[in-house]
């Protein structure tokens, strides 16, 4: 096995030196002179051999790249030189990372390590690519880079954002993540115009909104599928390709200042990821844009748009450098590229372990399994000057500094966001048979059902425990089933969660458009399929009644349908939610007061505070109080007939509260809502306060410089994915 090939100390320091040198001259004087001239004649270095020749040579290329690539935090000190920028340059993200370890805790004392050590850089103009094979940690680098990772892991190292470490502001980056989370609802042309809405400034008209969506919609070549629904599970519509092309396209909107793309190009042909790709890095340099994507199988043309590339293989820095001068670092190395191979085929077949293969090295065709390749490219890659180079340019941006990130969050206001968040939602309920219409089919038929079982009760002594039997099952198990709607909304907010990381609204914007656009389909399913139970069983006559248990059945289903929202935001899957959900209404309606009456319910918890929280026993009181009062029912008592009042019914008979009328009832409810959806609000702001400060103090830090940027959302449920 060739040892580790040597680069000379001479070479090594003459390069570095050069490129100190370079460095000095370059204060003060004018920016051609960061491209050295050609003729330039190179110092020479007679007493070298060939090899190391070629070696002086490829660091000298990677100095020259290095030193391309500083061009762009120069052109900071000199915006004058760069009119034709369109990108606003004190906006510009440098993003650096130095030793940056992620770990996971298998079981109870195992540590694996996902990351190890990873130093590199990120700066605007530039496109940097991270490759390797699959299960390298691509997405925990990006994971790691956007404060995204998720809570079982453990970070150290430092992340820093302009030489500042910082939370990672919403609305500063956007992150197409691996998995498309879109609304399948929605044809193409409606996702990206309503986040066009919603991410764009107020002071742009709504047709230059238009137009912006419409445009980046035709640079990614979705021009042909613009009205063609999203699709997903059960209803097909987009390929995958095509849904991930809409991914970026929402992303890329608004032009974000730092840019993280997970794998932008799965599912797309060749030609379709080299115009994507071509898209985003002319995002990168047109716009002076700080662009990181993890991609597989680039084709050499793709390959060529790259800046700077970072090449993982097991957590560890295989190269990270120029991607020009990756093919040259391979060669150096012993694993030269055969021609007609593309290149990045090449380094993922040298450094992908996952398979038995041999590796050949060098021109005698010495073989080496591909462990011990990757661990010569790792030793090769640190005592590397370019590795040195990197750090030295980690160093320096770090050094430099630059402006504070502000939270500047969405760019639209509150009132449109709500206002476009109601329209979106209100479209997706209605095209979302699981969301409102097969809960109104199962109610129709259940209170046609409740209508026939208990047809015409009359008002005789034994209509008494029918009407109450009747009014506790609407009550209750009715209202029960909206948790039917639960694992739509759960996909709701998975796109929730995915928009409000990536900044496009606020949480207040979207509890109000989901309230507000559901209130439509939740009047219809509780005044429909109640009109059918009420009318069929015959409880009291009067629309001031009938409005009363209309109005009682639709804030307890806006109560139970909050409820859930509190649940999605706390447990890990929908499953869960729906059994949680399910024993939480089980536990209230069983404390409620029907089945067992308010004076003989224990009082230590059951009665103080479960009988009181409960909103059954506000429901039960509501609907017994608008039926009983008024009425009057013969009593079976003495053995002679005499009439007993619906109140003293309500006050003996069913244990109800009597000092206030039924519309405190109903207001106790409304107040319920408004503070179950202010619990879900708040819980989502407070873990997105609290949870990186919470995170931070955990992180394992040998050097106590423990980033913060973490996943504010990464609740549970935001972690299982679903
Ligand atoms: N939260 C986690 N808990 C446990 N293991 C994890 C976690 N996140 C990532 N891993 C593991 O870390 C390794 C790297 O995962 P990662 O998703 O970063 O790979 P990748 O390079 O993006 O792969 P692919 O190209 O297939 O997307 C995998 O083995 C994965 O199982
Ligand atoms: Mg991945």
């Amino acid at each position: 096995m060739p040892s580790q090939p040597n680069v000379p100390e001479r070479t090594k320091r003459s390069t570095c030196h050069e490129t100190m040198e370079r460095e000095e001259e370059k204060d003060g004087i004018g920016m051609e002179e960061y491209f050295p001239s050609p003729s330039e004649p190179k110092p020479s270095h007679p007493e070298h051999d060939d090899h190391n020749a070629s070696f002086r040579i490829f660091h000298e290329n990677i100095s020259l790249e290095m030193e391309r690539a500083k061009l762009s935090t120069r052109r900071e000190n000199f915006p004058q030189c760069d009119a034709v920028q369109s990108g606003s340059q004190g906006d510009s993200i440098f993003l650096t990372w130095e030793d940056l370890w992620v770990t996971v805790s298998n079981g109870k004392t195992k540590c694996r390590s996902l990351l190890q050590g990873l130093t590199g850089y990120a700066q605007p103009g530039e496109f940097l690519a991270i490759m390797g094979p699959s299960g390298c940690g691509k997405s925990t680098l990006l994971d790691a880079l956007a404060g995204r990772l998720s809570s079982n892991t453990r970070q150290s190292g430092e992340i820093l954002i302009n030489g500042r470490k910082q939370t990672l502001a919403f609305g500063t980056s956007a992150y197409v993540t691996q998995d498309d989370t879109l609304m399948t609802t929605l044809t193409v042309r409606e996702a990206v115009y309503y986040s066009a809405q919603l991410q764009l400034p107020d002071s742009m008209s709504r047709s230059e909104k238009k137009e912006r969506a419409e445009m980046t919609m035709r640079e990614l070549g979705l021009q042909d599928t613009m009205n063609t629904r999203i699709g997903g599970w059960g209803s097909k519509g987009l390929s995958g390709g095509q849904k991930r092309r809409v991914s970026i396209c929402i992303e890329i909107l608004t032009r974000p200042k730092l840019l993280f793309l997970d794998e932008p190009t799965s599912g797309l042909d060749s030609a379709a990821s080299y115009h994507v790709i071509k898209r985003i890095a002319d995002l990168a340099q047109q716009d002076e844009r700080t662009i990181i994507a993890s991609i597989h199988q680039p084709s050499s043309e793709v390959f060529e748009l790259f800046h700077n590339l970072c090449l993982l293989s097991s957590g560890r820095t295989v190269y990270f450098g120029p991607a020009s001068a990756a093919n040259e670092f391979f060669a150096l190395n012993g694993f030269p590229c055969p021609t007609l191979r593309n290149p990045s085929d090449h380094f993922l077949r040298t450094i992908n372990k996952d398979f038995d293969q041999d590796i050949e090295q060098g021109s005698d065709g010495l073989k080496m399994t591909t462990e011990e390749a990757i661990n010569i490219l790792v030793r090769s890659y640190k005592s590397s000057e370019i590795c040195q180079q990197v750090r030295t340019r980690v160093a320096e941006l770090y050094k430099k500094g630059g402006k504070t990130l502000e939270k500047k969050g969405s760019q639209a206001s509150f009132f449109t966001q709500s206002l476009v968040l109601t329209r979106r939602s209100f479209v997706n309920m209605y095209r979302d048979v699981g969301y409102y219409w097969l809960r109104f089919a199962v109610y129709i038929s259940l209170c046609l059902c409740v209508g026939t079982v208990f047809y015409k009760i009359g008002h005789s002594y034994g209509s008494i425990q029918a009407r109450s039997s009747v009014l506790m099952y609407i009550a209750s198990f009715i209202t029960f089933m909206a948790i039917g709607g639960f694992p739509s909304f759960v996909e709701d907010m998975k796109i929730f969660e995915r928009e409000r990381l990536n900044g496009h609204y606020g949480v207040g914007a979207y509890v109000m458009g989901n309230t507000l656009s559901s209130i439509p389909y939740l009047l219809l399913v509780s005044a429909a399929p109640g009109a059918i139970a009420y009318y069929l069983v015959g409880l009291q006559r009067g629309i001031e009644h009938f409005v009363y248990f209309t109005l009682l059945l639709f804030i307890c289903t806006l109560l139970v349908e909050s409820l859930m929202m509190i649940i999605a935001s706390v447990v890990p899957n929908f499953l869960m939610g729906i059994i949680s959900g399910a024993g939480i209404q089980g536990l209230m309606m069983l404390n409620g007061g029907f089945f067992r009456l308010r004076d003989d319910i224990p009082n230590p918890f059951w009665r103080y505070p479960i009988y009181y929280i409960s909103f059954h026993k506000y429901a039960f009181e509501g609907f017994y109080k608008n039926e009983f009062e008024g009425l009057t029912f013969p009593s079976n008592q003495g053995g002679q007939p005499i009439l007993m009042s619906g109140n003293e019914i309500l006050r003996k008979t069913l244990q109800m509260d009597m000092d206030y009328s039924k519309w405190v009832d109903l207001a106790v409810l409304l107040g319920m809502v408004v503070l179950y959806r202010l619990i879900f609000l708040g819980i989502i702001k407070f873990v997105e306060k609290f949870k990186p400060i919470i995170r931070a103090l955990g992180t394992i830090s040998p050097k106590q410089t423990t980033q913060v940027m973490v996943n504010p959302y990464s609740t549970p449920l935001h972690e299982a994915g679903i």
